[in-house]
């Protein structure tokens, strides 16, 4: 999502409309804005882009308007599109109107409270918990600021907010945890974005809040406290970049910026999916009695989802012990697939509406297969027609590549086996493992960090190779065919990947010197760790160069290759995350090289819509 803000004299229309169209490539299902009109606050919004928002403002008395005002662009998690689901919110008094960013992950036990204290609410929102949250305190008879602390230690998960009142008329409240929220200062002005862009043709001249940091804006400026209310000293920032640098928050392309995403992509999936305290999962907050009834899991999607779902074949069969069938939904959709009411058909998609894995959906409906789907866009055509959809808090995907949404399918893929493992099981015997999880995103940020410059150096020397072959085994298998895939995808170059155990058998013909492998090989796949290693033995002997990509301290891999990448130690589970992050980097940096257009390549769409 996009939030803008803006206090001071100009007028109120260009600064928030144009802040809005600027982020609408974060979010785009709905639109809206709360401004002030003769002493009073009045929120428009719309389901659908920021040139509807204009539309239904242009067909608005909207005299007398003035600042502050805010407003919003959507990207939803929870709630479909829609208007009312549309921010801002007001609370009941309808005095204090809210924006905000992120996920709540108390948002039912905070409603729940809320509803007795005779709170009403309009929209299926977890940010409407917010604002009401805030005005439950105000009515108790603390300040707006006292209120607004209160409320804001309060919340768990992430969040960028920003609230204006129409008691106190001369402030914009906001506060940041886990989600981006920058400020831009001005001459008797103050500005709010949850990005860069929208700040960019009105100052340069910016302050980054960090976490649990909130602030009060006026047209004096900023005044900046720590969630305790203490008072704190800020740093001011210069922004030189230009618009489309700064959409790509920095980063020369999309792709890039969403593979540093990762870690933020996968902390966000996590939310509100653990409990801290018994380290349980909980995917669907209420008991599905059918799913301990299910003998057998069709996973079925297309392109990278696809490879997500080969992986998620191991997790699933290790912990619940159902067998799985993994298909392409091409294929699926015209065999006759042996469905009942106790399968499960598991779509895999990050738009939600791709046409074959949407048809193989309606025809597992058909046969009385159950259906789960697991998608990133909310509201999407595959997440409406499933009875359960599990949604990855990737956030919008806009480089046609796909790389976070596909290490979070894999991070889903991971939860719903360790849930149904508990659903069945009725006890948790994971609770080591999925406390690991919660320390991912940081050991994840740390080898992307260290990782990029290695990458950058391999992709150096080997970018202008015409073929490449990617060998894994195990759970690295569909790994290799994802790096495959990302190459020539991106790239232009004809790669393909092969189960290494499988290469005797006939791609070994055309190893030569002139033809790179990138071998995957990682102890933690236990004994196919040393069968790796003698499928790499066999290239070295036919003098094919070798790029292996392996765990630290696998020092027979090194000795084998010609360059070699070090992922650090993690568990089983983790290391198709881990090994696919090289290999989004070495695509995209020998794209970059070969001067290839990395975000559009030619003949892909990002949704493939028809069949
Ligand atoms: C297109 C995209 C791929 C994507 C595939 C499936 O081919 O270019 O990146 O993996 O569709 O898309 P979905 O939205 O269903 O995951």
């Amino acid at each position: 999502c996009g939030i803008v803000g803006y206090i001071g004299d100009r007028p109120l229309w260009p600064v928030l409309l144009e802040g809005l169209r600027r982020l609408e490539y974060r979010g785009y299902d709905s639109a809206g804005v709360v401004y002030f009109r003769k002493n009073d606050i009045e929120i428009t919004k719309v389901k659908g882009r920021v040139y509807d928002l204009e539309e239904r403002l242009y067909r608005k008395d909207t005299s007398g308007v003035g600042a502050p005002g805010l407003g919003h662009t959507r990207w939803a998690t929870h709630g479909e599109p829609s208007d009312e689901n549309a921010h801002p919110h007001f609370d009941c008094s309808k005095g204090l109107a809210l924006v905000h960013n992120g996920i709540i992950e108390n948002y039912y036990q905070l409603k729940e409270r809320l509803l007795k204290k005779g709170h009403t609410f309009v929209s299926a929102t977890d940010t409407e918990v917010i604002v009401h949250l805030i005005e439950d305190y105000y009515k108790e008879g603390f300040s707006l600021w006292e209120a607004f602390l209160k409320a804001i230690n309060e919340l768990q998960g992430a969040f960028a907010i920003a609230l204006i009142s129409n008691k106190e008329p001369d402030k914009i409240l906001v506060a940041r945890y886990q989600s981006p929220l920058v400020i831009g200062l001005g001459e008797k002005e103050s500005f709010l974005a949850s990005d860069i862009p929208a700040l960019l043709p009105f100052t340069k001249r910016v302050v980054f809040l960090q976490d649990k940091e909130c602030a009060i804006l006026s047209k004096e400026g900023l005044k900046l406290f720590d969630f305790e209310g203490n008072s704190k000293d800020y740093t001011e920032t210069t922004i030189h970049w230009d618009l489309s640098q700064a959409e790509k928050g920095g980063f020369p392309h999309f792709m890039l910026k969403e593979i540093f995403e990762q870690p933020q992509a996968i902390q966000n999936t996590l939310l509100g999916r653990i409990s801290l305290e018994t380290f349980e999962i909980d995917l669907l907050q209420k008991e599905i009695d059918w799913l301990k009834e299910i003998v057998k899991i069709y996973v079925v999607a297309c392109g990278t989802s696809y490879h997500a779902g080969l992986v998620g074949k191991f997790f699933l069969e290790r912990f619940t012990q159902i067998p799985v069938e993994v298909e392409l939904a091409s294929e699926f959709r015209y065999r006759e697939p042996l469905l009942h009411e106790r399968c499960l058909f598991l779509g895999i998609s990050q738009s939600g509406e791709t046409a074959d894995t949407l048809a193989s959906l309606r025809l597992a409906k058909e046969k009385g297969a159950k259906v789960i789907s697991i998608c990133n866009v909310l509201g999407s055509s595959i997440a409406r027609e499933s009875e359960i959809v599990l949604y990855t808090q990737a956030g919008p995907e806009i480089s046609v590549a796909s790389t976070k949404a596909f290490t979070t399918q894999v991070l889903m893929l991971l939860l719903l086996a360790l849930y149904i493992q508990k659903i069945k099981k009725g006890l948790n015997q994971y609770p080591e493992l999925i406390e690991k999880l919660l320390h991912l995103p940081v050991i994840l940020q740390e080898f992307l960090d260290k990782s990029y410059p290695r990458v950058k150096e391999i992709s150096k020397k080997w970018y202008q190779a015409k073929d490449f072959l990617y060998l894994g085994r195990n759970i690295l298998y569909p790994i290799a065919l994802e790096g495959a895939l990302k190459l020539k995808e991106i790239a232009y170059i004809h790669a393909e990947g092969y189960a290494a155990g499988e290469m005797k058998h006939g791609p070994i013909a055309l190893i030569e010197e002139s033809f790179p492998t990138i071998i995957l090989a990682a102890k933690e796949t236990g004994l196919v760790y040393e069968k790796t290693l003698s499928n790499a033995e066999e290239i070295k002997t036919r003098r094919g160069p070798l790029i292996g990509i392996t765990t630290q301290g696998s020092e027979e891999v090194k000795r084998l290759c010609e360059d070699y990448l070090e992922v650090p130690q993690v568990p089983y589970e983790f290391l198709p995350i881990f090994y696919v992050v090289p290999l989004q980097l070495i695509a995209y940096e020998m794209a970059v090289l070969r001067g290839c257009d990395v975000d559009r390549p030619r003949n892909l769409a990002k949704s493939v819509t028809v069949e």
